[in-house]
């Protein structure tokens, strides 16, 4: 199985600074992993012909309508996106969004050919009280346990821009939890404060297919330099 390799750009950036970044980005890398950019919605129709797999970072659970804001999967594969994520933390805790609602948006993805990425991961609280993998099967407990193909993203929640990253059997205890739901191979990702200095490890060291990059993946020659090691 091939490692991922996510660019998570968040609401950061401008038609420059992408443009920017994939110029230095193509300039820097040096060979061909998977490499994902998860653009701003705004920007991916944009960016779709510069050669990299772009992603969306959130979709709406329902097909079309009267729903102000929000953009469907269709949407997203007529502007170029290949996979989106869903899930992540951010948009859980600010958009209110429910286990239901990411199910109706893998869905929604599924049936327009993206691959959904699906964030899931514990708070620090969860954490401290020991119930990290009772959280994650929750999360997941509404996903099809046949699903084929699907992608993971574990992301403790505290772990995320806070230069804090678990240690390797924590996260090789979390992904066990996550792959034993599952009847079918799956890909699963780490992302947290992950950097150029600790992606190596995180990646010789643990049982992860990949790496779900925020902050540092706004630094196109970072960036380059973890999908390098990918
Ligand atoms: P971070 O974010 O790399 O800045 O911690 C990861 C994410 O939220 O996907």
């Amino acid at each position: 199985m091939s490692n991922l390799i996510v660019a998570n750009f968040k609401m950061h950036g401008s038609h420059a600074f992408i443009e920017d970044w994939f110029t230095n980005f193509n300039q820097n890398k040096t060979s061909s992993h998977d490499v994902v950019v998860a653009l701003p919605a705004s920007y991916i129709a944009a960016f779709r012909n510069y050669g990299i797999v772009l992603s969306g970072q959130n979709v709406s659970a329902y097909e079309s309508g009267a729903f102000t804001s929000q953009i469907s999967a269709e949407m997203l594969k007529d502007s170029g996106a290949d996979y989106c994520i869903i899930g992540h933390s951010e948009a859980r805790e600010q958009l209110n969004e429910s286990n239901e609602s990411i199910r109706e948006k893998f869905d929604q993805l599924k049936r327009m050919q993206i691959n959904p990425i699906v964030c899931v991961g514990e708070s620090l609280q969860v954490k401290e009280t020991e119930k990290t993998k009772d959280h994650l099967r929750n999360q997941l407990s509404v996903l099809d346990s046949e699903t084929e193909d699907l992608i993971v993203a574990y992301e403790p929640i505290w772990a995320i821009g806070t230069g804090l990253v678990p240690t390797e059997k924590e996260i090789d205890e979390a992904i066990g939890s996550i792959r034993e739901i599952f009847k079918k191979p799956i890909k699963v990702l780490y992302g947290g404060s992950v950097k150029a200095s600790n992606a190596q490890i995180l990646l010789d060291n643990t049982d992860i297919n990949g790496l779900l990059v925020g902050g540092a993946s706004l630094n196109a020659q970072e960036f380059a330099k973890i999908a390098q090691l990918c």
